[in-house]
């Protein structure tokens, strides 16, 4: 079994000065370790009848097509604004280090579709409330949020309650 800790680059001070960025991309690069990953992410949903696997670009939709194809679902984004086409649904929010908005096609979940949300990280949950939001005012049924790390100090899951959260490393 992989340790998939041992991918995980720590650089300080980034992207401003007191973060702690945990960087990924040392995990996505081996083939082993980006298996483990999305088969632990998915791990928790295999039985949960997942019809659409959402996430917000960009690090969520590296994810999110493993996980779609894992649990037979389709994929629908969530962007940063003016990238979407067609009619939609925005949420503004804040991160860990700024603030952002957040947009989904008004047609992109159908009402009482069961829809899993992934991420690589849950930090202060901002990013993933505003997920949720904008599938629910598409009236999607949220079944879950899976991610591959969790920083449980930022008080993400306290907000993301009660939504099921799943995470693979959690760090304090
Ligand atoms: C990062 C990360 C999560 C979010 C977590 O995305 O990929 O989506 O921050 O932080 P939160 O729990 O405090 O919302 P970022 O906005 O940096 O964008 P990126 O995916 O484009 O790098
Ligand atoms: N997104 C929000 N906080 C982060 C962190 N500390 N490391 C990597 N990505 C993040």
């Amino acid at each position: 079994m992989v340790d998939l800790a041992r991918y995980i680059r720590d650089i300080p001070d980034y992207p401003k000065p007191g973060i702690l960025f945990r960087d990924i991309t040392p995990m996505l690069a081996d083939p082993e370790a980006l298996k483990t990953a999305a088969h632990a992410m998915a791990e928790p949903f295999m039985d949960q009848q997942i019809d659409i696997v959402a996430a917000a670009e960009a690090r969520g939709f590296i994810f999110a097509a493993p996980l779609a194809m894992q649990l037979g679902a389709g994929f629908v984004p969530i962007r940063k604004p003016g990238k979407l086409p067609f009619d939609l649904h925005s949420f503004a929010y804040e991160l860990e280090y700024g603030s952002d908005e957040l947009q989904v096609h008004i047609d992109g979940v159908k009402p009482g579709q069961r829809v899993l949300i992934v991420d690589d990280l849950l930090a202060t949950g901002g990013t993933m409330e505003a997920c949720c939001r904008l599938l629910e005012k598409c009236d999607a049924k949220i079944v879950g949020c899976s991610f591959l790390i969790h920083l449980a100090n930022l008080g993400g899951e306290q907000r993301l309650n009660p939504y099921t959260c799943h995470s693979v490393l959690t760090y304090d």
